[in-house]
């Protein structure tokens, strides 16, 4: 079922755009990235992953006069009272500001390995906002599990190595991606959209 022609992720991130891609293509027959409109990556300002979402896609939304989507997705650690959260990324950044994820995985497991809580979860928002009136929709997913160490895999990227599911015996980075597909955050904030989009 069509939604609208086209739909514009507030991404550069080709990884997202290809996990993306698969489950929309069927609402919008474009989908193109902020890229495509020659949009500038904006600074994620805000302090929680719905208000970083919204940013973006409303910016692009707005830039381009079409339909938006954005995602913003984080690790969050019990024992840390939610960090590194909407920092994730920025604890990977090296002091020659290069992403060194071995580096961020490292910073979470001495915080955390004094702790007997090592309980954490990924989390996914994706804001979908319009170039009218219509109020940005917000989709949640996310996956909890137990931080596990040493790093185990090479499937995966930036925490997945340090990351066990509930109810699986490896970490992410061990899993296939089909399958870690399956149980992921960005999967279920995916269905949620979809969801509405089959609504609407
Ligand atoms: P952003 O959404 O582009 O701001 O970045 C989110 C950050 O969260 C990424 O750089 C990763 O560090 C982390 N992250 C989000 N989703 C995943 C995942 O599925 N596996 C591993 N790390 C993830």
């Amino acid at each position: 079922m069509v939604y609208s022609d086209e739909l514009v992720l507030a991404t550069h991130n080709q990884g997202k755009v290809r996990e993306i891609i698969p489950y929309l293509g069927a609402f919008f027959p474009r989908i193109t990235c902020a890229a495509d409109h020659d949009i500038a990556d904006i600074a994620e300002t805000e302090k929680t992953f719905q208000g970083n979402a919204q940013l973006k896609a409303e910016h692009v939304a707005k830039k381009t006069n079409r339909i938006a989507l954005a995602d913003d997705s984080g690790f969050c650690v019990r024992a840390l009272n939610g960090f590194p959260g909407v920092y994730s990324a920025r604890w990977a950044q090296s002091d020659i500001g290069e992403r060194d994820f071995s580096l961020a995985m490292n910073k979470v497991y001495d915080k955390v390995k004094e702790s007997d809580d090592h309980a954490c979860y990924f989390i996914s928002v994706l804001a979908l906002a319009f170039p009218d009136d219509r109020e940005t929709m917000f989709f949640e997913g996310r996956v909890g599990g137990y931080i596990s160490w040493p790093p185990k895999g090479d499937k995966g990227f930036g925490y997945d190595p340090i990351f066990r599911p509930d109810g699986y015996d490896m970490t992410f980075a061990e899993m296939e991606p089909e399958d870690k597909q399956k149980i992921s955050h960005r999967t279920q904030a995916l269905n949620g959209l979809i969801a509405y989009l089959n609504n609407g």
